[in-house]
């Protein structure tokens, strides 16, 4: 199957060159020997005939035409006569009243014996006259037409002038020849031609296409296709159809992306006045053993709803292209290994343990709450994630001006069906499992680390085997390798 329009056209249009060729070939092959062509050879025969009677009559005119000087052979053309005679190129023949032939032409001469004789005695057996007939010989073909001498004083009867067919044949036969010689240059020269033609038509789609594709990839949505106002013709119809398509995508992801917006900044301060006055209540430690534990349950709750509500506020604000990084110098060794430590932590209950490969004194132009943000959502996802006595292995290492930051488990690793969809918001694996094993989660926190890679010019991608871990790596562009130690501490933000 053939995907590009082009070279489908460039197909067709071969395919159609060569049909016509073929149609054209069949056509002639079949024509080569129809009525009008009998017709005209007839009538050539015949003026040929007539020809030679008008030579011999105007020789009779100047004295005799036919002289005996071998009584073997008999009675000939006189010489002068006979060389007159020769302009006619086809067969001829001259029969005195006898029925003996006083003039051969040279074609006729040259006939192989048996086939002079044939021509011979069917001249003798034409009705001079009547139209012209077909003689097969062996050798050729020939169409015959006799003519009778009306003057009965000279010894001249009968004149039978005969031309190939097959010399016409042949013609039509180079004819064909040529034509299947041309087929290939024709084919090649059409489809050379239809290719370009084909790339004419098919570049304004292309363009639209590439157009699109750079508007549709979810966050140029306010860009429209160019050339919309070109001639009228269906393209600018497409692109203008195209255009209003992409206005209405744009006004409801906008609505779509406001309401999340607004409705996760809305739920922002109730959830944070609810968690306060759950704290406050669990303070004053009032109630019974059992009250307190609803207070926690509903502390937990309240907390990762606030959590969620926080993770889509940073996603629709990024969506809304307000996902603001305030850069500055970022020690990634030394958030490393705080990181380290508090994966440590959270490791323990698990025993997981927590190891650092490799750390190079790296630092990077970036945001350092938002890249510790990121990396503390690798580092749960890998206790989170990995079975009890498993390992969770840390490495900084730079690579060609990156910074590359690995976090690598021994969990239970991602199908490889599952693994394009990591980073998809709300996605999550096996989500019945999780959410009965403690392992509960928004299904945000890959999209968020994403997002954060992406602002930072930088890549996130995964590498998993199911049942044997994972491997998260992050690749920070522009980093800085530091020579001497530097206190080991981020420099604080405000956030
Ligand atoms: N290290 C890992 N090992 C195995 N599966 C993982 C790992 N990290 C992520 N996943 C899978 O990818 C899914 C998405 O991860 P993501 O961090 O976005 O969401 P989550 O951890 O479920 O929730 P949260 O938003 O609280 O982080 C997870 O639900 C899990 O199925
Ligand atoms: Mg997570």
């Amino acid at each position: 199957m053939i995907r590009s329009i082009r070279a489908r056209v460039t197909l067709l249009l071969m395919l159609a060159l060569l049909v016509c060729v073929v149609v054209f070939a069949v056509g002639i092959w079949i024509g080569r020997k129809d009525e009008a062509y009998y017709r005209e050879l007839q009538r050539y025969v015949e003026s040929q005939s007539e020809l030679a009677i008008r030579i011999i009559m105007q020789a009779e005119a100047r004295g005799p035409v036919t002289v005996t000087r071998d009584s073997l052979v008999g009675a000939q053309l006189v010489p002068e006569v006979a060389s007159v005679m020769e302009v006619i190129p086809d067969y001829l023949m001259v029969l005195d009243t006898a029925g003996r032939a006083v003039y051969v032409s040279q074609k006729a001469r040259a006939l192989p014996p048996g086939d002079l004789t044939s021509l011979q005695e069917s001249a003798l057996n034409s009705e001079p006259g009547t139209s012209a007939r077909l003689l097969t010989l062996r050798s050729d073909q020939i169409f015959l037409a006799a003519r009778l001498e009306n003057d009965p004083t000279t010894p001249i009867e009968r004149i039978v002038a005969g031309s190939s067919t097959n010399t016409t044949e042949a013609l039509w036969l180079d004819l064909l020849r040529s034509m299947l010689m041309l087929a290939p240059i024709v084919l090649v020269t059409g489809g050379v031609a239809a290719y370009f033609i084909g790339g004419v038509a098919v570049r304004p789609i292309t363009t639209i296409i590439t157009e699109l594709e750079a508007i549709t990839d979810g966050r140029s949505l306010h860009r429209r296709l160019g050339g919309a106002d070109a001639q009228g013709d269906e393209l600018a119809r497409l692109t203008s159809t195209l255009n209003a398509m992409i206005g209405r995508l744009e006004n409801s992801f906008g609505g779509l992306r406001r309401f999340t917006a607004d409705a996760s900044h809305e739920l922002k301060t109730p959830l944070t006045v609810l968690r306060a006055s759950i704290e406050r209540a669990m303070m004053a430690r009032r109630g019974s053993n059992e009250q307190m534990e609803y207070l926690e349950d509903a502390l937990n709750e309240v907390t990762r709803m606030a959590d969620l509500v926080n993770s889509l506020l940073s996603l629709a604000r990024a969506d809304e292209g307000r996902f603001d990084l305030v850069r500055d110098v970022v020690l990634l060794d030394s958030m490393l290994r705080d990181i380290a430590e508090t994966a440590t932590i959270l490791g323990e209950p698990n025993g997981i343990a927590v190891v650092m490969s490799e750390c190079e004194p790296l630092t990077v132009e970036g945001d350092a709450p938002r890249l510790r943000q990121l990396l503390l959502n690798l580092v749960e996802n890998a206790i989170k994630y990995t079975t009890v006595g498993g390992t969770v292995e840390l490495s900084l290492a730079s690579e060609n001006g990156s910074a590359v930051l690995t976090v690598k488990d021994t969990g239970m690793g991602i199908a490889a069906a599952d693994l394009p969809f990591i980073f998809e918001r709300f996605w999550r694996a096996d989500r019945a499992r999780s959410r009965g094993s403690g392992r509960g989660g928004t299904g945000l926190g890959l999209a968020i680390s994403q997002y954060i890679a992406q602002a930072h010019g930088g890549t996130l991608t995964a590498q998993s085997r199911l049942g044997r871990g994972s491997t998260f790596t992050l690749t920070l562009p522009g980093t800085v390798r530091r020579e001497q130690s530097r206190p080991e501490t981020s420099p604080p933000r405000v956030a």
